[in-house]
């Protein structure tokens, strides 16, 4: 793999940025916005809750007109949000502090996926939930006058961290959320960015409520270091490769993969981006060479930093000198699909050696390293994470590799495909 690739805008940023633009004073532009489905799913909720978003596709910019923090309209029916977990749980902290009713319903995986652990703390806080059995989508809620709670995070998720922080907004007096580990932090940097009332403590995220938001003007979406990861581990694995993947988020919440890629022994240099940028997001280049990888263990407490990056990193152990181990993963089972299954059902395929033991509670994946991986008829569950790595994998496996449905892939990176075969 050869040359130079640009990648679309960070899904994560894109949706804090349009839901932020939604509830601020005044017009936002958001530059780079990426065009997937996840993203458009969150423009589509809040158009429906009656924000104007003009979105010019050619030039990847969202304009949004914000209409301050109770200026969203009660939607006519059900709030359709696709398969976006990070939409749904997020817009389920707006929607608290509303004064309407509203119901958000999901396509088929993310009905399955666990919303307990928004609904809670948006219960203690006054919100009115119910859900479908087990408490799976659809979820309906009736806000209410929020009242601030301290709440210490049960699980690591930035999801549940800003789900709370942004009712907070709504809330009287101050909400505190209290982190097991460090999650990524762009809810709390683009709270900053417009102007909310913040102040993080140690472990701790505090916010004001009832404060106005203040749109900042133009907003620039650096690049997806989640997408950038399925080029990293291709272009290490893969013999002869050298790749520049510029403009891409640098969040410190999001490190993990470049921090394991580098302990594994590969040819990673970060670089000063030439992009006249001043954000609210730490930005680089990523140059990355193939290298022989040796093995790596990760422990529990830096999943929250690669968790997405899980999947392709799998790949990468599948190649490496060595064993390596994955420890605490559980939270992989609970994605767009069980990856766990997904991955280690395609990788045993290809004739990887991959297992999963559970030792004192928690979950570990244990992946010898292997000289080849071999082409195979795999499956992508519908998981974009899933067919992308698999993607990675079929490029380094000897013999042709064949997966059943990429279409998922639009969740993420739509030009995913055009992108990689650039470089080859
Ligand atoms: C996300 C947080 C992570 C991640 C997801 C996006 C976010 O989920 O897996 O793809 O934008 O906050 P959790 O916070 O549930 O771990």
């Amino acid at each position: 793999m050869r040359g130079e690739v640009t990648l679309p805008g960070d899904k994560s940023i894109a949706h804090r940025a349009i839901i932020l633009s939604s509830l601020a004073n005044a017009k936002t532009i958001v530059r780079n916005f990426p065009l997937n489905e996840d993203s458009l799913a969150t423009i589509a909720a809040f158009r429906k809750l009656g924000i104007k978003i003009a979105l010019n596709k050619a030039s990847y910019c969202a304009v949004v007109h914000g209409k301050k923090l109770y200026g969203l309209r009660k939607p006519g029916s059900g709030v359709y949000i696709k398969e976006s977990g990070t939409t749904f749980r997020l817009l389920l902290g707006v929607l608290a502090g509303q004064p309407f009713k509203a119901k958000l319903c999901a396509g088929l995986s993310l009905s399955r996926r666990p919303m307990l652990r928004v609904i809670e703390p948006l219960r203690l806080m006054g919100a009115k939930i119910s859900a479908r059995s087990q408490n799976y989508p659809p979820v309906t809620i009736v806000g209410n006058n929020l009242k601030g709670i301290t709440y210490k995070l049960p699980v690591a998720s930035a999801q549940v961290k800003s789900a709370i922080l942004l009712a907070g907004l709504f809330a009287n007096g101050s909400t505190r959320v209290i982190e097991p580990v460090k999650a990524r932090d762009h809810t709390e940097r683009m709270l900053k960015l417009f102007k909310a009332d913040l102040k993080i403590k140690g472990s701790s995220v505090i916010v004001k409520g009832q404060k106005e938001l203040v749109s900042p003007g133009p907003i620039y979406i650096p690049s997806d270091i989640s997408s950038a990861a399925f080029f990293m581990v291709a272009a290490s694995i893969i013999p002869d490769s050298k790749v520049l993947i510029k403009n891409v988020s640098l969040n410190p919440g999001r490190l993990g993969v470049i921090n394991a890629l580098k302990r594994m022994g590969a040819k990673l240099t970060v670089k000063k981006s030439k992009l006249n940028y001043k954000g609210n997001e730490p930005m680089g280049d990523i140059e990355i060479k193939s290298s022989v990888l040796a093995a790596i263990r990760i422990r529990k407490n830096d999943i929250p930093s690669l968790i997405d990056e899980l999947p392709v990193l799998m790949v990468a152990a599948s190649l490496a000198k060595g064993t390596s181990v994955f420890e605490g993963v559980s939270e992989l089972r609970v994605k767009e699909t069980d990856r766990i299954k997904s991955m280690l059902t395609n990788l045993t395929k290809m004739d990887a050696n991959i297992k999963v033991v559970r030792s004192r509670g928690q979950e570990n994946i244990i992946i010898k390293g292997v000289n080849e991986l071999h082409g195979a008829k795999v499956k992508s569950f519908g998981d974009h994470r899933t067919a992308m790595s698999m993607l990675v994998a079929g490029l380094a496996a000897f013999g042709e590799t064949s997966i059943d449905d990429i279409s998922c892939i639009n969740k993420s990176f739509p030009n995913f495909l055009e992108t990689i075969n650039k470089l080859i």
